[in-house]
């Protein structure tokens, strides 16, 4: 009741000016007592996922709190874990405005961000302010100026900044908005990349004497020998976790709609059944080597459940969120 009177003025504006709103007050508050404003308690559902104790299973997206400004808010309102990014090396303003666009008739986003962020410098210090003793993920990607031959530097560069903050590192290779970033999730681009993070975890793990366990995010958009060659790759580099999915390319679902032929990736209700397949197809071919974390389209418990069917074992939600704010959290999880 009380989220959807606040969504009803909230979407009279304009989306990203909202969000930041939203951001900012979310990061003066987080860690005051104004936080009882959002908190929810929220019954135990613990789960052990990538060898992380997680308190619930129900997770904060990637590419809401890019800057990593407002981890304790989101834990104030029950999620089991939070990712924050996708950070880059270097700050990087973005693309142009506007770049997101609501589509409510069919409960679904359009965004080409483009990874608008302040850097991983400025995400490390955040996350430090944070204290969080919760679950933690960091997603990291590559500057859009960074030639697709040296993506590899740029997550290996992230990778080194954020290891000893993160409960798990995310490494995007799926969104839409930087050119050429998807590439990376086949044949040998993959192998390369992994490879190389995976040598480099060993030397962290080392350095800091903690093992920091690393998860891809793919895209929805693969055919189904796409997605097994991607699962073949995952297994042989032991990668420790798959994300699946982000936004989509298809405008099924939205055509003739106002904003519906805005470019960019497209997430909420109509990217959920393609996500489910992949994750399908990802739970057979994984065969339970390593665990999959569900995301796309989870607007219920009945979504969320849909997807745990479908082999994840963990969830992460962003659209459904923005559309029925932190009860969606508390519904979930009630009903699991
Ligand atoms: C506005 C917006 C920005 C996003 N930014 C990122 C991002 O920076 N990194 C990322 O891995 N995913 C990003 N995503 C994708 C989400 O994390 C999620 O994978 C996708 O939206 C599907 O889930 P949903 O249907 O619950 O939104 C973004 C999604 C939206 C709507």
């Amino acid at each position: 009741m009380f989220y959807s009177a606040i969504r009803k003025i909230l979407f009279q504006f304009d989306p990203e000016k909202i969000h930041e709103l939203t951001i900012a007050s979310l990061k003066k508050t987080g860690s005051t007592p104004f936080n009882n404003l959002y908190r929810q308690n929220i019954s135990d559902k613990p789960v052990e996922v990538m060898g992380i104790k997680f308190p619930n299973p129900v997770g904060l997206a990637a590419g809401l709190d890019k800057n990593g400004e407002c981890i304790r808010a989101f834990d104030a309102m029950g999620f089991g874990f939070v990712e924050v990014g996708t950070v880059t090396p270097r700050p990087q303003p973005g693309n142009e405005k506007p770049r997101i666009f609501r589509l409510e008739s069919a409960n679904a986003i359009i965004n080409r961000m483009g990874f608008n962020n302040k850097g991983v410098d400025y995400l490390v210090n955040q996350v430090q302010k944070a204290n969080f003793s919760g679950v933690l993920g960091i997603n990291i990607g590559k500057n859009k100026d960074t030639p697709e031959e040296n993506a590899k530097d740029d997550y290996l560069h992230c990778m080194r900044k954020v290891y000893n903050f993160s409960s798990y590192i995310t490494i995007n290779i799926s969104s839409p908005n930087t050119p050429g970033l998807r590439s990376l999730q086949y044949g040998e681009a993959l192998n390369e990349l992994l490879l190389a993070l995976k040598k480099e975890q060993q030397v962290l793990e080392k350095q800091y004497n903690k093992y920091v366990p690393l998860a891809v995010k793919i895209a929805p958009d693969l055919t189904p020998e796409e997605v097994k060659d991607i699962a073949q790759c995952l297994v042989n580099n032991n990668i420790d976790a798959v994300i699946a999915t982000n936004t989509t390319l298809s405008r099924e679902g939205v055509v003739g709609l106002e904003h519906g032929d805005e470019q960019g990736g497209l997430s909420g209700q109509p990217v959920k059944d393609k996500s489910t397949a992949v994750i399908k197809l990802l739970a057979t071919e994984l065969a339970g080597k390593l665990p999959i974390i569900g995301v796309g389209g989870i607007a219920s418990s009945e979504d969320a459940k849909e997807k745990l069917a479908a082999g994840a074992a963990l969830v992460q939600v962003y659209t459904g969120f923005i559309y029925q704010g932190p009860l969606l959290i508390k519904s979930i999880i009630n009903a699991l």
